[in-house]
């Protein structure tokens, strides 16, 4: 193995300081992260680059005259050349040099299935696979009870038919669960049209108005020039949906916003396993003001079965990871109480012929 291949591989921003915090290394995912080239990086001071909103240029000096490391988590790192990004820090000696340190940069923002790695995704289609297997076996027997409890309300007394009832609502609700594993496990891959995603928010939005989201403000606040992207209407339906029920959901019954934000962002572009680059500039925000993802499920939010909520199944941003893969997008979550974003970024329709890159 090569150590460059291995520096400019590595999945986060990596910068190489020398004695005078000067910036001798800078590996392509720092070059994206920061929006310039390594070239016009090379040279100057790191503190000149990289604005972060926390006193720690003390903390920093002993670091790097102690050759010691240094962890600094949930800073504001910006670069001047767009908004701060939410970050963790880690800051270490470069072994084998008296002076110099390395520099790396975690964004916080979580981002779903496309970087997640191989065993985690196998393992939830196993999971899935085995639950499409119960939901089938289960829903003749639930069938069965349904039917029966219905039979037995005829001859019953009111206050029993309150059990009765009971019984076929809750027979329905699993139903209902069984159903969204089903939907999961056929879910057939997109096709594929030039959609206007303005008109697949406009039918999420007016179907959330009255249903799911009554209680909660819709704005729209659109780009019109925003181009056409290339996708399935109905599977990106699905996507919207789910994200306004989840943010609905989420404000526990109060009156809450939802911002629907659509803007164009040509430097949003993803490393893709094949080591290619793609430009995803379509840029769809789902923003509401309720009380964030709970803590101890947020980096996990993606993965089918995890739930924060009580009747939950855990398979709706599932579902919505799996749909955006297949679409090339992506998809990524920023959290915090008050404020949380999810955000869609998707291709424009290309006309570059079949084959070439
Ligand atoms: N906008 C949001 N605000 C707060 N929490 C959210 C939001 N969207 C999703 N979540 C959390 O993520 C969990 C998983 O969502 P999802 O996969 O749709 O499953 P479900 O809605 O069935 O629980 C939810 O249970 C909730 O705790
Ligand atoms: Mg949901």
């Amino acid at each position: 193995m090569n150590v460059d291949d291995l520096w400019t591989s590595l999945p986060v921003p990596a910068l190489l300081l020398d004695v005078g915090n000067r910036i001798i290394a800078a590996n392509s995912t720092a070059e994206d992260f920061m929006n310039v080239s390594a070239k016009s990086l090379l040279g100057t001071p790191i503190w000149d680059q990289v604005m972060i909103d926390a006193p720690i240029e003390l903390a920093f000096a002993r670091a790097c005259s102690n050759r010691t490391s240094l962890h600094i988590n949930d800073v504001d790192i910006g670069t001047g050349a767009r908004a701060p990004v939410l970050c963790n820090m880690r800051i270490a000696p470069l072994n084998g040099s008296d002076d110099q340190m390395l520099v790396l940069f975690a964004p916080r923002e979580i981002t779903s299935s496309m970087s997640r790695n191989a065993s985690s995704v196998k393992a939830a289609r196993s999971a899935i696979g085995m639950a499409e297997m119960l939901a089938h076996e289960i829903k003749n027997p639930l069938a069965g009870i349904t039917g029966a409890a219905q039979l037995l309300a005829m001859n019953l007394s009111n206050s029993d038919l309150e059990m009765t009832d009971l019984i076929v609502e809750e027979c329905r609700r699993i139903v209902s669960l069984l159903d969204q594993v089903d939907q999961f496990g056929n879910l057939a891959p997109p096709q594929m049209d030039p959609v206007n995603v303005h008109d697949v928010l406009d039918r999420a939005r007016r179907s959330a108005a009255v249903g799911f989201g009554a209680h909660m403000t819709l704005i729209e606040d659109y780009d019109p020039s925003l181009p056409p992207t290339m996708g399935d209407t109905d599977q990106l339906l699905q996507v919207f949906q789910n994200l306004l029920k989840n943010a609905s959901e989420a404000s526990k019954g109060a009156a809450g916003k939802i911002r629907l934000h659509t803007y164009y962002d040509q430097s949003l572009r993803v490393r893709r396993h094949d080591g290619t680059q793609a430009k995803l500039p379509l840029q769809i925000e789902i923003i509401d003001d309720g009380p964030g993802l709970p803590p101890e499920i947020e980096s996990d939010v993606f993965e089918p079965f995890i739930s924060g909520r009580e009747n939950g199944t855990g398979l709706g941003l599932a579902l919505v990871s799996k749909i955006i893969a297949d679409h090339d997008g992506w998809i990524t979550v920023d959290s915090v109480p008050g404020r949380t974003v999810f955000r869609v970024s998707l291709p424009l329709v290309t006309t570059i012929p079949q084959g070439e890159k």
